[in-house]
């Protein structure tokens, strides 16, 4: 150990009669776990801290007359503490008969029996029959707390971790106390329901069945579950989770307690509750092949199931038709393996047309391996483009966590609306970042959007110095796809003269293009120009999409194939990080669908190509995912905009969790979820057009394209001259807009 290396300084003392050594100012609850003693606990919770209002944690101290609560008690030298002992059990018997003095014995009929800390303590310690013989106080049952979430307020035995999880961890305190004594009970601040991207994490934080997630209550019980830990491949962070299954039906995902690397132990809703679309029956289950009415007959397309065989043997002949003019979108939401064969496939037939950028982003490469708990420690947080609360939800809690937990300074640049739940500097433009940069030395962690902008230069310039004056500097790009580092590092992307993603949809719509293959993309919803995307899909003799539904891109197909979600197959994604984390297929598919990687072997062996064996392939896709790219970056920033005309407005491009066109239109349970079209924009920009909350405007770009009847939300955090559009919403796509970066808004005609 180096002498420069803070010593930590240990104290021993002894739990049990066990001698235990531990850091000075670890709590004694903590300090139990070193020799696998568990002390129960209910407000205490490791990622929470101390709160001292349960008083279950009881222990004996030697010396001390009373027992004391372990869960905000630091250890001390010498210090003998008896966990388990008749005064110990004494003292938990009496706090277990508190809570149950009015808390329902109806453990049968609750749906947190079987893993609930209130029936698990009852057990341990509670005396078997009740001493009260008043009746016990009626709450409300069954509140509909907001869209994911009901409370059992006659359950609630006010250990307040909800609160506290709203308090320290989002920072958004929706949830609060109401009432006194007994007659506490727990409710939003404002009234209004409980929402958010965070919300699901009380339900486990609950120790008790008063939160309850409407999506799996009364479903199932624990033991009938089966449990397979994997990574959420919602979006580019990773987050470990359980997913609990039963008889080949998805029932809920959980977080890993254990995952401090990656999610530290949290979930956002989307990568919680969208799971719904996997039994969803609006699944492709068989290759399905365009037949074109007769010309003339006015009639609609239709869709014949065809096998397998016959729809590996169309696309390898059609590519062998088409040569080198051909191209593949998409990509970032295959697993690392499935990317890696895509892009041996294609290239061993001449194609270099391969991009697996399909939205806004256009960079995504870079040579960081820093990790998701470097940024937690970094001294200065400066974020580019749109908040990472958008496009990385829990890496979000991650700064949050930074700012108000270990001081970090929060720089945002650029005119996105805010959304921010901690302190932070808003600049316009690096010009004034520079400005606003704090002069003390530390870790600079820099996290991107991955869309370059007027100014990159100058940001590029900047971050050389501050690297020459000795300041570390972390770079996290954050991809719009779940696995688009890793479909990156490991070939999807144009290089050899091949075409970017709107290269070859401009290639395609001017007829220069035989065959596209799309790879579990969405391009039609996502890319910034939808009428392009539209025509060039049209204008392509054979297109092929492999998707799990009849998505917006599919429905242009000539051959779909039906293939697995990421809960049915096994391999490994990479996160936004660099690390590569395991996928493991939970249940199996529905009979007809294959993994993308299956499609694309039966692809090579149609068309003779041989694979390399499958430990070889995993090796490889290891090294190229760790080895920083070798490839320059392809995207140089646009020019300045120009300046906008009497009337328009700056489009402020947002997305969120909860669109899309895919999983998550096709879950059916998540409906009130989904981001709504609106307009946001500030109060000033209102009072010029003359508009106020919820009326519907008409926003049109110049070329005529529009979207119609979106209702305005006036928000202060808006900038004035801007207005803020959701990106990804099937019913008003942004993208329809054409990519335009200034329209005008009209009140919308309602006819009665
Ligand atoms: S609802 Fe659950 S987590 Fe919240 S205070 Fe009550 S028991 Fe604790
Ligand atoms: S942050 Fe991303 S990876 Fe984590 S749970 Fe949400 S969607 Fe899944
Ligand atoms: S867990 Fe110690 S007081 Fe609640």
């Amino acid at each position: 150990v180096s002498a420069t290396v803070p010593q930590t300084e240990l104290v021993t003392l002894s739990i049990d009669g066990v001698e235990v050594r531990v850091p000075k100012g670890t709590l004694l609850v903590e300090a139990a776990k070193t020799i696998h003693t568990d002390i129960p606990v209910y407000c205490y919770h490791e990622k929470l801290g101390p709160a001292g209002l349960c008083r279950i944690c009881l222990v004996e101290i030697e010396g001390m007359p009373k027992l004391q609560i372990a869960c905000n008690t630091e250890v001390a030298a010498g210090m003998k503490v008896y966990t388990q002992n008749p005064r110990v059990d004494d003292g938990r018997r009496a706090i277990l008969e508190f809570f149950l003095l009015n808390h329902p014995l109806d453990c049968p009929i609750c749906d947190k029996g079987g893993e609930c800390d209130l029936q698990d303590y009852a057990m341990a310690w509670g005396q078997g029959s009740s001493r009260t013989v008043e009746p016990k106080l009626p709450k409300p049952k069954a509140v509909d707390l907001g869209p994911t979430i009901v409370l059992d307020e006659e359950r609630c035995i006010v250990c307040q971790r909800c609160v506290r999880f709203d308090q320290i961890i989002t920072r958004e305190d929706q949830l609060r106390t109401d009432d006194r004594g007994a007659h506490t009970i727990i409710a939003t601040a404002t009234g209004k329901p409980y929402g958010g991207d965070f919300t699901g994490n009380v339900t486990e934080l609950c120790p008790v069945g008063a939160l309850t997630s409407k999506t799996y209550r009364f479903r199932s019980r624990p033991w009938d579950n089966h449990r397979t830990t994997t990574s959420c491949t919602q979006c580019s962070v990773g987050c470990q989770m359980h997913v609990d299954e039963r008889g080949d039906q998805l029932l809920r995902t959980m977080s890993v307690a254990e995952d401090d690397a990656v999610s530290d132990a949290w979930l956002c809703d989307r990568g919680r509750y969208n799971i719904g679309f996997v039994g969803d029956e609006r699944r492709v289950t068989q290759p399905l092949l365009k037949q074109d009415p007769s010309p003339g007959s006015g009639q609609a397309p239709t869709w014949v199931q065809i096998d397998w065989h016959d729809a590996i043997a169309m696309w390898a002949a059609e590519l062998k038709k088409a040569g080198t003019n051909a191209g593949v979108i998409g990509g970032g939401r295959l697993l690392n393996e499935e990317a890696y064969l895509a892009g041996l496939v294609f290239r061993a037939l001449g194609i270099e047309n391969i991009d697996h950028r399909t939205g806004e982003q256009t960079v995504v490469h870079h040579d960081g391996f820093a990790s998701h708990v470097d940024l937690e420690n970094a001294n200065t947080i400066v974020t580019l483009g749109r908040p990472p609360s958008q496009l990385a939800p829990v890496l979000d809690l991650r700064i949050r966590k930074a700012v108000s937990r270990r001081g970090a300074r929060l720089i945002s640049v650029g005119d996105h609306a805010a959304n921010s739940f901690v302190p932070e500097t808003r600049v316009a433009d690096v010009a004034a970042l520079r400005k606003a940069m704090p002069a003390e030395p530390g870790t600079i962690a820099v996290v991107w959007d991955g869309v370059p902008r007027t100014g990159d230069d100058a940001f590029v310039a900047l971050r050389g110095e501050w690297t020459a004056a000795g300041r570390r500097v972390l770079t996290y790009v954050l991809p719009e796809e779940p696995n688009g580092r890793g479909a990156d590092a490991l070939g999807l992307h144009p290089v050899n003269g091949g075409l970017d993603t709107r290269a070859m949809l401009e290639a395609a719509r001017d007829g220069k293009l035989g065959v596209l293959t799309v790879l579990g993309a969405n391009p039609v919803l996502r890319f910034p120009d939808r009428a392009l995307v539209e025509a060039a899909l049209r204008a392509t003799p054979f297109v092929v999409v492999t998707d799990l539904f009849v998505t917006e891109t599919a429905e242009f197909a000539n051959l779909i194939l039906p293939v697995c979600s990421a809960f049915e197959k096994t391999g490994t994604t990479t996160d936004l990080a660099g690390d590569v984390l395991p996928v493991i297929g939970a249940v199996r598919a529905p009979d007809g669908a294959i993994a993308d990687g299956d499609a694309l072997v039966l692809l090579a062996e149609a068309l003779g190509l041989a694979l390399p064996p499958v430990a070889q392939l995993e090796q490889k896709v290891y090294e190229l995912v760790r080895t920083p790219p070798a490839f320059a970056s392809d995207t140089a920033p646009p020019d300045a905009l120009p300046a906008p005309q009497d009337g328009e407005l700056r489009v402020i491009r947002e997305t969120t969790i909860f669109t899309g066109g895919g999983t998550l239109a096709f879950d059916q349970r998540l409906a009130e979820l989904r981001t709504q079209p609106r307009a946001r924009v500030h109060p000033d920009t209102a009072r010029a057009f003359a508009l106020g909350d919820g009326d519907l405007v008409d926003v049109s770009a110049a070329g005529g394209a529009m979207l119609t009847d979106l209702p305005v939300v006036v928000d202060p955090g808006v900038p004035a001259g801007a207005v803020a559009l959701v990106d990804g919403i099937p019913r008003a796509p942004l993208n329809a807009l054409g990519g335009a970066n200034y329209v005008r808004l009209a009140k919308a005609l309602v006819t009665a």
